[in-house]
């Protein structure tokens, strides 16, 4: 029998997982498994190429929400893998997000319906509130407490049309608000964490309570933001640190920032149009940093978030003045 050594090993193991990362799964509190890496799809200029490129590069959870307004284009490029025998609908992990305009607990199931319809799906594996802010089709801040919406998701996971269901931008205080007045705690917390806003506290508070974090924004503002900032020149990816630890791995500092999400136990949800960037996003599976390289990073912290979501700071469930 022709023994395989540990180096031999190593390289099979990284050749494959540098193509798909099929069975790198977390499990959820509920007993359902998230894969541990995420495409994001925000802003996308090419939709339905993009995700087709995401796919075949190995991305098995595509993180969507009505707010983004592509779940059509979304779709197709789902369909179109799925026809072409790249993946099976069960090999995929399909997140969707409620909008802020349709809080109250009857309006759930109908929203998810519509998502459901433009994504072309039967069901969704995954759907989150987007946030804990509820406001009219105006964009008028309204008083509608999520708890009231919770409601709404625990009847739509009842129904089999979201396997999973979580939040998104909760802060500690109003998941424990779920946890105590509700029948099923969520499942994830999608949140800002990166190089930048590292988010240490609310991180340990999902750990904590058995919740997985989906990490948005994961390169910060080491990639252009549409805002400057005025503060601070916060590192970008020539830093020194980021390209001595990408010397030592053999990889590129974007991909020092990837793996440092990994190896703080959440999912990254990288956006890209490159296909490049979509294949060298992923291609993160044959390292790891060591703690103490993580907690180097950890100090990167400039307290300043991608996303304030600052049109939203009057009203009463705003969620961002405390983790
Ligand atoms: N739940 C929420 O409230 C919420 C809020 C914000 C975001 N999200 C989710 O999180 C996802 C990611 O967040 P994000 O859109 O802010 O962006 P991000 O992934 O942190 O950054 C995207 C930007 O980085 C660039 N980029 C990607 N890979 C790169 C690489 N390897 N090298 C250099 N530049 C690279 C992209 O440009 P190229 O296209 O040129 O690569 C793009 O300009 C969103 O798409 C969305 O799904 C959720």
């Amino acid at each position: 029998m022709k023994v395989l050594t540990c180096s031999t090993l190593l390289t099979l193991l990284s050749a494959s997982l540098l193509v798909s990362v099929d069975g790198c799964k977390k499990k959820l509190n509920d007993g359902n498994e998230i894969p541990d890496f995420a495409f994001g799809t925000f802003k996308l200029k090419t939709p339905t190429q993009s995700i087709r490129r995401a796919i075949e590069a190995g991305y098995r959870l595509i993180d969507t929400a009505a707010f983004y307004a592509n779940e059509e284009e979304i779709g197709k490029g789902i369909r179109d893998v799925i026809e072409r025998g790249i993946v099976t609908r069960a090999e995929l992990f399909i997140s969707g997000k409620l909008l802020n305009t349709n809080h109250s607990k009857e309006q759930v199931i109908p929203a998810l319906k519509l998502s459901l319809k433009k994504l072309g799906l039967e069901y969704l594996d995954m759907y989150l509130i987007h946030s804990p802010m509820a406001t009219t089709s105006e964009g008028e801040n309204i008083c509608l407490d999520y708890v009231k919406t919770w409601r709404g998701m625990e009847n739509a996971q009842k129904l089999g049309l979201a396997r999973s269901i979580g939040v998104s931008n909760f802060n500690s205080k109003q998941i424990n608000r779920i946890l105590t007045l509700c029948d099923v705690p969520p499942a994830v917390n999608e949140i800002e964490v990166n190089p930048t806003y590292p988010n240490l506290a609310l991180v340990a508070y999902c750990k904590v309570n058995n919740i997985a974090v989906m990490a948005y924004s994961p390169f910060g503002y080491m990639v252009p933001r549409r805002y400057d900032l005025e503060d601070y020149s916060p590192p970008k990816f020539n830093d020194p640190y980021f390209v001595k630890l990408a010397h030592k791995y053999g990889k590129k500092t974007s991909q020092i920032a990837m793996r440092y999400l990994i190896d703080r136990n959440v999912i990254p949800i990288p956006r890209s149009d490159n296909p490049t960037h979509i294949q060298e996003n992923i291609d993160v599976y044959d390292f790891k940093l060591t703690t103490k390289e993580v907690s180097t990073i950890n100090t990167y912290d400039i307290n300043t978030k991608v996303y304030e979501l600052g049109f939203l700071r009057n009203n009463v469930f705003y969620s961002f003045y405390q983790s």
